[in-house]
């Protein structure tokens, strides 16, 4: 497997809200990768973003690459990780984001802290894995296993004494920093006879919130306090599946670990395992978990929704099919799988957008991302099979958006060809309000009645709900090249996103930065001759 510094998971990195760092890239693995930071809005300054053909292409094996960092609101946790291929599975590490010197959580100082990252586990190496089921065409492989620190713990018939354990003192409060950090994978996340406040999530806070689970999607990042109140034993902290899809297509497997109380007792021969675990499928359930979070909007910690929108977008959510020769592909009826928004599937161009949009090289994108589906129909129905919905159409279409420009996107989760679940999205170099969400087809005379515009949680990754919509809004106050997928690494390999080009202001200080002095090189590019040069000379 990959790792970063010979660790799974990688190095935490550790900041203070404000802080801009620097790190340096060594690829010293076999092929290309590419590293994202993910949640750090990085203003002006999306050649240190990361995402692959998308501001950057790969970093060579045996050549580095060095990345400026810039946090600026951030606070809590996120992360960053491999944004190249499936190379995320085994690269990736928390980073955590202390509040600026001279100013403190906005909750109980806790009596110490730790990282949780929740992650997927292979015995196959992931690329051969990606290359297989993309050469395919079919479903993707599943997991072998989850982890938790990078342990599957006591239900797999591993070795049990390396269960990660959380030594807790009763009576002590601890700050857990909560990653999900798995290739496709939602989970339940509790611990036996424990229940935790949620206190923030995605470098941003929220009211604190009471919970005994919590839901969290790939991408997402959760601060949750937990008191070790209960008698002295030993409960297992448990990240198990959530899973809505129609089809029976995920790891069921669930991943352990041991929250331990220091002290004199008898240790059971197992731990209390927790007796209230949602079902698997329970849309209900995590849907209302996720519809709690609500800002802190705090004098200290203010919410700023956009309140006139000057750019609406309603996003289609679906599963596609692309048609593949001799129908030979292991999708329905000899078609290979994809996926798209508003129909479009994504495809990576040669060279990456941001590279090609700065020095004007045409013929690698189309500026012609819908903002609306091109046909309206019952889009949660059953049996959504018939080819004139299921067939989608791909390339390389992005949305320009002009600075300052407020945007409004509505996500529509779909039923296209059965296959309605919750979609974890993910937009780079923004922190997004999520202003509603609902059931079933949006309405757009009667939901945005409904909206939260006072205290709206502010994330950078948000489920669409099965067979139901989402609304973000955001302004589009940081010039660059933006991606938005979905955190799933199946669903964005087959192209379920789409990038913004959002245009510099006019000012120094509303520009887009220049390139560094180095960028890793696209192939592409050495065969056309002239831009790596370009580059060079102009950094
Ligand atoms: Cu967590 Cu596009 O990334
Ligand atoms: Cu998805």
């Amino acid at each position: 497997m990959l790792t970063v510094n010979g660790s799974f998971p990688g190095p935490v990195i550790r900041v203070r809200k404000g802080d801009t760092i620097y790190i340096n890239i060594h690829n010293q693995g076999s092929y290309g990768v590419t590293i994202h930071w993910h949640g750090v809005k990085n203003p002006r300054n999306p050649w240190s973003d990361g995402p692959e053909y998308i501001t950057q292409c790969p970093i060579p094996p045996g050549t580095n690459f060095t990345q400026e960092v810039i946090f600026t609101t951030e606070e809590g946790t996120l992360w960053w990780h491999a944004h190249s291929d499936w190379t995320r599975a085994t690269v990736h590490g928390a980073i955590v984001v202390l509040p600026a010197h001279g100013t403190t959580y906005p909750f109980p100082q806790p009596d110490a802290e730790e990282i949780i990252v929740l992650a997927s586990w292979y015995k196959h190496d992931v690329m051969e894995l990606m290359r297989e089921t993309l050469s395919r065409g079919g479903t993707a492989n599943l997991s072998d296993a989850f982890t938790i620190n990078g342990q599957p713990g006591d239900l797999y018939p591993c070795s049990k004494e390396t269960t990660y354990r959380l030594m807790v003192d009763y009576g002590k409060t601890y700050l857990l920093r909560i990653v999900n950090a798995a290739q496709n994978q939602d989970f339940f996340f509790m611990i036996a006879e424990h229940n935790v406040t949620v206190v923030g999530g995605d470098a941003s806070y929220f009211k604190p919130l009471a919970t005994p689970y919590i839901m969290i999607t790939p991408g997402q990042t959760m601060d949750v306090l937990v008191t070790a109140d209960q008698p002295l034993g030993e409960y297992y902290i448990v990240a198990t599946p959530y899973f809505d899809g129609g089809a029976d297509d995920y790891d069921h497997s669930t991943a352990t670990a041991i929250f331990e109380y220091r002290g004199n007792y008898t240790h059971p021969s197992t731990p209390s395992f927790p007796y209230h675990i949602p079902a698997y499928n329970d849309t209900v359930v995590a849907s209302l978990f996720t519809s709690q979070i609500r800002s802190l909007a705090s004098p200290e910690h203010p919410v700023d929704v956009p309140l006139d929108v000057t750019t609406r977008m309603y996003l289609v959510v679906t599963m596609n099919l692309l048609p593949c020769p001799n129908d030979s592909c292991a999708g329905p009826d000899g078609y290979r799988i994809a996926a798209g928004l508003n129909n479009k599937t994504f495809e990576n161009p040669g060279v990456d957008i941001l590279r090609a949009y700065y020095w004007n090289m045409s013929g690698f994108y189309d500026p012609n991302f819908p903002d609306q589906p091109l046909h309206y129909f019952n889009f949660t129905s059953d049996d959504l099979l018939s080819n004139n919905v299921t067939i989608s159409d791909p390339g390389t279409r992005v949305k320009v958006l002009n600075y300052n420009d407020t945007v409004e996107i509505v996500f529509q989760g779909t039923n296209v060809m059965n296959s309605a679940e919750n979609h974890p999205i993910h937009l780079h170099g923004y922190k997004f309000y999520v202003v509603g969400r609902g059931q079933g087809i949006f309405n757009n005379e009667t939901d945005p009645k409904n909206y939260n515009l006072y205290d709206p949680p502010e994330l950078n990754t948000i489920p669409i709900p099965k067979d139901g919509w989402a609304t973000i809004r955001f302004k589009a106050s940081n010039p660059g090249v933006w991606f938005m997928h979905c955190h799933f690494d199946r669903h964005m390999s087959w192209g379920m996103e789409t990038a913004f080009i959002v245009k510099s202001g006019g000012t120094p200080e509303t520009s887009m930065k220049g390139p560094p002095a180095y960028m890793p090189p696209c192939d592409l590019e050495s065969f056309l001759g002239s831009k790596d040069s370009m580059l060079l000379k102009r950094g």
